[in-house]
C-alpha cells in the first residue's frame, strides 16, 4: 500500500477535556505522522461548509453548533494506508459500537461528541486538507 495523507480533527469534546496529547499519542503509536497541525475555532458557517454533505441529515444543526462550540485541532496525517489506518485507530462513529482500544471507545462521549473525525476516502481527504491547509503548511 502506498504512502497516503488523510485529514483529521480533534473535536471540541476532546480539546475541552485536554485530550489532544493523548489522542496524538494514539495516532503516532499507530504509525501515523502528523505532518500539519493547528488549533482553530470554527464559526458555525465554516463548520456548515465542512459538513455540507450532511446538510439534509437531522443532526446537521446540532453538529455545526457542536463543532463551533470550542477549539478544534485540525491535522494532516501521513503514513502507509493512512486513510484506513486512521479510521481503524478512531473506531466506529458511535462509541457504543467502537472496538476496544480505539480512540472513540476510550474517549468519545456520544455519537455526536465523538472526539475525532477522519476522512473516508482519497477524494474526501484531498478536499478536506485543502479546506484547512495550504501546501506550505504540510511538512512531511
Ligand atoms: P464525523 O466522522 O465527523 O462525520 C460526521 C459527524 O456527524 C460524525 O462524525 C458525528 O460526529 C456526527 N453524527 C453522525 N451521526 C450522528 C447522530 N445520529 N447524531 C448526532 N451527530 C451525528
Amino acid at each position: 500500500m502506498a504512502i497516503q495523507r488523510t485529514f483529521s480533527i480533534i473535536k471540541p469534546d476532546a480539546t475541552r477535556r485536554n485530550l489532544t496529547g493523548a489522542i496524538n499519542a494514539r495516532l503516532e503509536a499507530a504509525g501515523l505522522r502528523i505532518v500539519a497541525q493547528k488549533r482553530i475555532f470554527l464559526t458555525g458557517e465554516q463548520a456548515g461548509v465542512f459538513y455540507a454533505v450532511h446538510k439534509d441529515r437531522p443532526f446537521y444543526e446540532e453538529l455545526c453548533a457542536f463543532m463551533s462550540s470550542a477549539p478544534i485541532v485540525v491535522q494532516v496525517l501521513e503514513g502507509e494506508d493512512a486513510i484506513a489506518k486512521n479510521r481503524e485507530v478512531m473506531g466506529a462513529t458511535n462509541p457504543a459500537d467502537a472496538a476496544e482500544g480505539t480512540i472513540r471507545k476510550e474517549f468519545a462521549l456520544s455519537v455526536g461528541e465523538n472526539s475525532v473525525h477522519g476522512s473516508d476516502g482519497p477524494e474526501t481527504a484531498a478536499a478536506e486538507i485543502a479546506y484547512f491547509f495550504s501546501g506550505l503548511e504540510l511538512v512531511g
